[in-house]
């Protein structure tokens, strides 16, 4: 057990996390006092309803304050005299671009992009999206928002233009704001004609998209090449730049939305998680405090882009709340070789590293010289998140990544939760690679059978929580009733995860993966739903049905079986199977590519025409000797056909 750690034994663990629970209003309004308030919280702490039995699902805390979170993430370090910290190391994708922005730089930043919103009548409660890759200009893009009270919704540039066309239509913004292209690994990607296209469809959707900033990335893309509209586009360096460096915060009720962020579900289009102010500063401030043990002196990477919600609550929020200095990386770990992580450990003497077990898996691939080569005697803790992180991953990871000096944190949570949830504290939890170990502070777990019995001790089923946690998701953005519907209705009086879990004897939760139809895709989530309606599109495909199977890299992989159109041959042309992969990545992005189309004369069925996934599942794991009980099915001999028809 480290010393000096902010939690350093399990006793404290213990103690600490009884009192949460038994009285989070002494627990969290303790930690609260170290933030900055422009009102005071009232009575009650919190005031919450998780029970549809008893009524509507609200989730409040905090009840009457009022604060900021760019104020508290960036005004309250500079005024404390830290204005010369450093915020970000900028790493561009090729070598030898880089860049350093402190604390004040941030504050300046942050002020001009600001009072540009404002100049275009950006107010409290607006929506802005954001389209941008990883430079130092997104978190302060979000951070803008932030002190003016708009609500942004960051979208992951490498998502298609139809993808973000259907998140402008949900949020209607007054402005998005963009770059003209990214450089991830060897070509550029013109983010500016993604957003041509996508503001197009909202055109013809009836949404006129009044402003369009766009951030000249040179490094990227050459500004002479880059598509232009007069009368909507504006150069960022043009409009922003010349604005002055102050800019009054706009103080905001506790429960205020802070942003929306859109994530797949097992049925219909994206969700807009939906978070608020106060709630959710205290928990994505305390968990990096706490998971990552957090020193002034740390140098921190979180690999995340701020595109999803790692980026946004241990990129943006968390560790800038806690005035943490950190690398932020435009490119991708394994260009322009295997080394790059590596060179950036000790090129920034990097002290924590965060990432995701399928960058690992990547790493392992290219072998061990690409780690050995570099020193990383700076690091002294690693993160994992994003999927259960396989034991392999986890020795390698420990073992060549850490020298075994490092322990490692694998923080189980969600885009909803806002927060870690399970996860281990560096200074006091005994670790179990593969296990996410014991619950984080107010956090409380508890698992499920299929009749939604709480089962005790050790124990398989459904993981759920069971009272409220501050970060919580308040909504899903126009839509309380799928979020009551998908989170409360099912096991009532517990939010449903979605996950399956293992406890064991110790009492550590062993995260098993989702049980609805959403794909872990290297650990982002692609609802089946949506890749299936992504299929559909293609004029030779009557149906489709996506299923998850085991991936050695991504961890799961998407499996699509197709059904064609009346008149096609079975195998069909080679063709048509490039032209289905390439409408999957039109239609959502390159993040849903399809790995493998099994062509499907039918499709397994009930008598009642419900798809009988189960069946596909096995087939897709290749384990057709325990296809179990085929009796059901409408037709039996489908299932003889698929099989005849895999790898053609
Ligand atoms: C889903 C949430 C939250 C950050 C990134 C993903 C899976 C996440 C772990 C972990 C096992 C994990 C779960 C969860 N997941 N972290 N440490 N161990 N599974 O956010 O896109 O909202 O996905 O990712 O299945 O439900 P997300």
């Amino acid at each position: 057990m480290s010393k000096g750690a902010h939690i350093s034994s399990r006793e404290q663990y213990d103690k600490l996390y009884r009192q949460s629970l038994d009285d989070p209003e002494a627990f969290w309004g303790d930690i609260a006092e170290s933030f900055h308030w422009h009102k005071r919280w009232e009575k009650p702490f919190c005031r919450c309803n998780f029970d549809m039995n008893k009524g509507p699902i609200s989730i409040e805390w905090l009840v009457g304050a009022q604060t900021n979170l760019c104020y508290n993430a960036v005004d309250r370090h500079v005024e404390a005299g830290h204005g010369d910290r450093v915020a970000f190391y900028w790493e561009g994708n090729d070598l030898n671009q880089d860049s350093k922005v402190t604390y004040r730089q941030v504050q300046d930043m942050v002020c001009k992009i600001a009072n540009y919103l404002k100049s275009i009548g950006v107010k409290k409660g607006d929506d802005v999206t954001i389209y941008m890759p990883m430079i130092p200009e997104l978190p302060a893009a979000m951070l803008a928002c932030a002190r003016i009270g708009a609500v942004h919704s960051v979208v992951f540039a490498g998502f298609s233009a139809d993808s973000l066309a259907g998140r402008i239509m949900d949020s209607r913004p007054h402005v998005i704001l963009t770059a003209s292209a990214v450089k991830r690994g060897a070509k550029p990607i013109s983010l500016k004609t993604i957003v041509d296209d996508a503001v197009t469809k909202c055109e013809e959707e009836g949404h006129k998209i009044p402003f369009v900033v766009v951030f000249d990335h040179s490094l990227a893309q050459k500004r002479s090449e880059v598509p232009f509209t007069s009368g909507q586009d504006v150069w960022w360096q043009d409009v922003i730049d010349p604005q002055p460096i102050e800019c009054d915060v706009e103080w905001m009720d506790a429960e205020a939305p802070l942003f929306k962020l859109y994530t797949s579900g097992s049925t219909g289009k994206p969700k807009g998680v939906q978070h608020s102010q106060a709630g959710y500063m205290l928990g994505s401030a305390t968990t990096f405090k706490y998971v990552f043990d957090h020193r002034p002196d740390d140098v921190y990477w979180c690999t995340a882009d701020c595109g999803w919600i790692t980026g946004h609550s241990y990129v943006t929020y968390g560790p800038m709340l806690n005035g943490a200095t950190q690398v932020i990386f435009e490119g991708i770990p394994t260009y322009p070789d295997a080394g790059r992580a590596w060179d950036l450990v000790d090129k920034y003497k990097i002290t924590v590293l965060y990432t995701a077990p399928t960058a690992i898996r990547s790493l392992i691939q290219k072998g061990d010289s690409f780690v050995t080569k570099y020193s990383r005697k700076s690091l002294r803790l690693l993160g994992s998140v994003g999927e259960p992180i396989n034991p392999e991953a986890w020795k390698w990871y420990y073992e060549v990544g850490g020298d075994k000096r490092c322990p490692i944190v694998d923080t189980w949570w969600q885009t909803e939760t806002g927060m870690h949830m399970i996860t281990p504290l560096p200074g006091a939890t005994t670790l179990k690679p593969g296990s996410a170990t014991l619950p984080f502070f107010g956090v409380e777990p508890a698992v499920l059978n299929d009749q939604g019995q709480e089962l005790e001790g050790e124990a398989e089923g459904y993981l759920v929580i069971k009272r409220p946690w501050p970060s919580c998701m308040r909504t899903l953005a126009g839509d309380h009733e799928r979020f009551e519907k998908t989170y409360f209705e099912i096991y009532k009086g517990y939010y449903f995860t979605g996950d399956g879990c293992r406890r064991d004897k110790d009492g550590y939760y062993w995260l098993t993966g989702r049980v609805d139809d959403v794909i872990n895709v290297s650990g982002h989530r692609i609802g089946t739903a949506e890749v299936e309606g992504a299929l559909d599109n293609h004029p030779a495909c009557a149906e489709a049905a996506v299923v998850p199977f085991a991936h050695d890299i991504k961890g799961q992989g998407i499996y699509a079986f197709v059904t064609l159109m009346d008149g096609y041959d079975y195998p069909p042309d080679e063709s048509l199977r490039k032209e289905l992969v390439a409408m999957v990545r039109k239609v959502i992005g390159p993040i849903a590519t399809p790995d493998v189309i099994h062509w499907a004369p039918g499709l397994p069925k009930t008598r009642s025409g419900k798809i009988m996934r189960r069946i596909l599942r096995k087939i897709a794991s290749k384990e057709e000797d325990s296809l179990g009980d085929t009796s059901t099915l409408a037709d039996p001999s489908v299932v003889e056909q698929l099989l005849n028809l895999r790898g053609k």
